[in-house]
């Protein structure tokens, strides 16, 4: 088999074979091929697609190309959830204790933020001494006596869509859905999970933009999970807008362990609730009315909340912060932003908002970047929202005064005003089972 036969047959829009799509992941992997037939071939897939049994294929054979996680020593129903990333989404350090609470057993490898997103495990290590890396054998022997842990990918996890992704960054070849698809599933498959909730995230601070475009992702991501074995639900979710008031490591862990407390706003509540009722319908099988009132309740009796304090106490934290987030550092320095019109906000670019947490030092521009974990942003108001002009819209901390000035800047791209009453968007979009 030759790699220049596999790519000339999908550059004219021919469709693979199991046996060739294995070829090309074996021979990626493995540097068998140069990473110049390696991208001609994504950009064929680009321009000409792939069938669903195609996608499942290249799905199965990056998921087998490293380590797998064996759950099998859980017990009880393993569930895990994924977002394809936002801007103060912070929803698996709430939606994972309640789920637990209900018992659910979530074994959940996060990431770490990579340009505008954030990520859980950078949130979870502003608890001080929180430990993100577990050995194999502490993970699950946690998943079964607490219902939960979260840590950082460990081990070599599906390695071949770590050599496909820095290409496809690298070559415009990332926005394909089945190259999403596949890439997301396979690590998802290989994190061993028997129940998969994904959180695909739709709007300015999302990677698909259009309700369309996410739609078709969530159920290319469904067919895969599906036809591996793996009950798969798909929650489309807003992201046109941040989610919740806090964006930054330990102001979005702050407002995550007030929601767990009853004191959450809205939107965060909202979607926090409709993907643990998701979760909870693969877990207990029950209906999805009986699991949103299980989920609320798991807030109220205050459950939830006792579950990610046993979490952070497990791995190293102080679960006092959580009881009392007074005991967070706060960034040395604050700065407020005010409205300059009487009006209401019309919108509110999330990309823009990620970028200006991360101008404050709350995010990466590359891997090794060191975090300022209380840096960030605390929004007082969002798009639909009346303002008076020289009343706070936002607040900006860093603990380095320099980065207000680049980050200002950029808040003020991010909002934009009007003079009439703006129509709410949507939080939830649909579900795609
Ligand atoms: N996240 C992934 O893991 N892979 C993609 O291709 C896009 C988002």
């Amino acid at each position: 088999m030759r790699i220049y036969d596999i790519i000339l047959k999908k550059r004219y829009g021919g469709e693979l074979t199991d046996e060739e799509i294995s070829f090309f992941v074996t021979s990626a992997s493995n540097g068998d091929i140069e990473d110049y037939q390696i991208t001609a071939l994504l950009m064929a897939i680009c321009f000409n697609g792939m069938t669903e049994r195609e996608t499942a294929t290249l799905t199965m054979c990056m998921a087998h190309s490293g380590d797998t996680v064996d759950l099998s020593s859980i017990k009880g129903y393993t569930v895990d959830k994924h977002s394809t990333g936002g801007v103060g989404d912070k929803t698996t350090l709430i939606v994972a204790p309640i789920v637990a609470a209900l018992g659910g057993k979530v074994a959940k490898m996060s990431g770490r933020g990579l340009g505008h997103t954030g990520g859980t495990v950078d949130k979870l290590e502003s608890i001080e001494g929180f430990q993100t890396t577990l050995s194999g054998a502490d993970f699950l022997s946690q998943v079964n006596s607490i219902g939960l842990s979260v840590i950082g990918q460990s081990g070599d996890l599906a390695p071949a869509d770590k050599k496909l992704y820095a290409l496809r960054n690298d070559t415009a070849t990332v926005d394909s859905i089945p190259l999403i698809a596949s890439s997301i599933m396979s690590k998802k498959l290989a994190a061993g999970s028997k129940g998969i909730v994904l959180d695909v995230k739709t709007g300015s601070g999302a990677f698909m933009k259009s309700v369309e475009e996410s739609e078709a992702l969530a159920k290319a991501m469904v067919s895969i999970g599906k036809s591996a074995g793996r009950d798969t639900v798909a929650v489309i979710t807003n992201m046109d807008i941040p989610l919740g008031n806090a964006v930054g490591n330990s102001l979005e862990v702050i407002e995550a362990a007030e929601a767990l407390k009853g004191n959450g706003c809205e939107d965060l509540t909202a979607v926090c609730i409709e993907l643990a009722s998701n979760m909870l319908t693969l877990v207990t099988g029950k209906d999805k009315d009986t699991c949103v009132s299980m989920a609320r309740g798991a807030i109220a009796d205050g459950s939830a909340l006792g579950k990610f304090k046993e979490m952070v106490e497990a791995q190293g934290g102080n679960p006092e912060w959580i009881e009392n987030t007074d005991l967070f550092p706060r960034a040395e320095h604050s700065f407020e932003i005010k409205a300059e019109y009487d009006g209401y906000i019309k919108s509110m670019d999330a990309e823009k908002i990620g970028i200006t947490s991360l101008l404050l030092g709350a995010g990466r521009n590359k891997k090794s970047d060191v975090l300022d974990f209380s840096a960030g942003i605390i929004l007082n108001a969002k798009t639909g929202d009346k303002v008076e002009k020289g009343g706070v819209i936002a607040t900006l901390y860093a603990n380095d005064s320099d980065k207000f000035a680049d980050a200002c800047q950029k808040f003020s791209e991010a909002v934009t005003f009007c003079d009439t009453p703006v129509k709410k968007q949507p939080l939830i979009y649909a579900t795609v089972k």
